[in-house]
């Protein structure tokens, strides 16, 4: 890996604050002052200081995407652009779990293999909420059996009761859905049930992490240390507090 993407992705700084340093001659490998940018480093092997004080290299990174429409949530894709295309990373990641080709909103990604699996494994019950817009709205009894549990169909095409749910109305024809599960076209199949189709759907968290307002779509940030904390914590890979 080259020098200056070892520091900017181990120190978080952008690459040219990295480059600055070098510059300024207070990075060492091995012992030895460096000023090429582009110095070429084993992240395992080598041993990196900045002022003289040792830099470990980052394992794992967390991402936040406010995800538009028309990419879809894979690592690669022969025909659309993915959600991993719109990060500049060195390090590979993936989706923490998925949203459709035209779900817009919150979605994590990340290279922590344990947390991906925390994240998205059933037994976990992790909550999502989605900012849902359809073409029919729903009375109150069909809104009772939404949050109660309908039987629709899964990814294999096999029926499945949902577990429960909520459901408030903002406004006509808009309505904030919370599930804890994320099964195949999972929304849109709760709102085709009572013959009302989604016109639009955005995800506004999942699991204790907010969309934030500052984030246009396409846009993302890193999680901070503290958001990455509270998830584990949620999942259970760290005590809770
Ligand atoms: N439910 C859906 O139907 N689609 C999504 O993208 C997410 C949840």
């Amino acid at each position: 890996m080259r020098l200056d993407r070892f520091l900017s992705n181990s120190l978080r700084m952008t690459r040219s604050v990295a480059c600055a340093i070098i510059k300024e001659k207070r990075v060492k490998v091995n012992g030895v002052i460096i000023r090429k940018k582009d110095f070429k480093i084993d992240e395992i092997k080598d041993v990196i200081e900045f002022d003289d004080k040792r830099v470990e290299y980052r394992c794992f990174v967390y991402y936040i995407l406010n995800k538009p429409k028309g990419v879809v949530s894979a690592r690669i894709d022969n025909i659309d652009k993915t959600v991993v295309d719109l990060i500049d990373t060195d390090y590979k990641i993936s989706p923490i779990g998925r949203l459709d080709k035209d779900t817009t909103g919150l979605l994590l990604l990340s290279n922590d293999g344990s947390l991906i699996h925390a994240l998205t494994s059933p037994l976990n019950d992790i909550k999502k909420i989605y900012l849902v817009e359809c073409d029919r709205d729903l009375s109150e009894e069909e809104m009772f059996l939404f949050e109660n549990g309908i039987e629709i169909k899964d990814g294999d095409d096999q029926l499945f009761r949902t577990k429960k749910a909520n459901i408030k109305k903002i406004k006509d024809y808009i309505y904030e859905v919370e599930i804890s599960e994320g099964k195949f076209h999972q929304v849109k199949r709760m709102f085709n049930y009572f013959n009302s189709s989604v016109i639009n759907l955005r995800r506004l968290k999942f699991a204790n992490i907010k969309l934030d307002a500052s984030l246009n779509e396409g846009e993302y940030r890193e999680l901070t240390d503290a958001e990455v904390i509270l998830l584990k914590r949620q999942c259970n890979l760290l005590d809770k507090k």
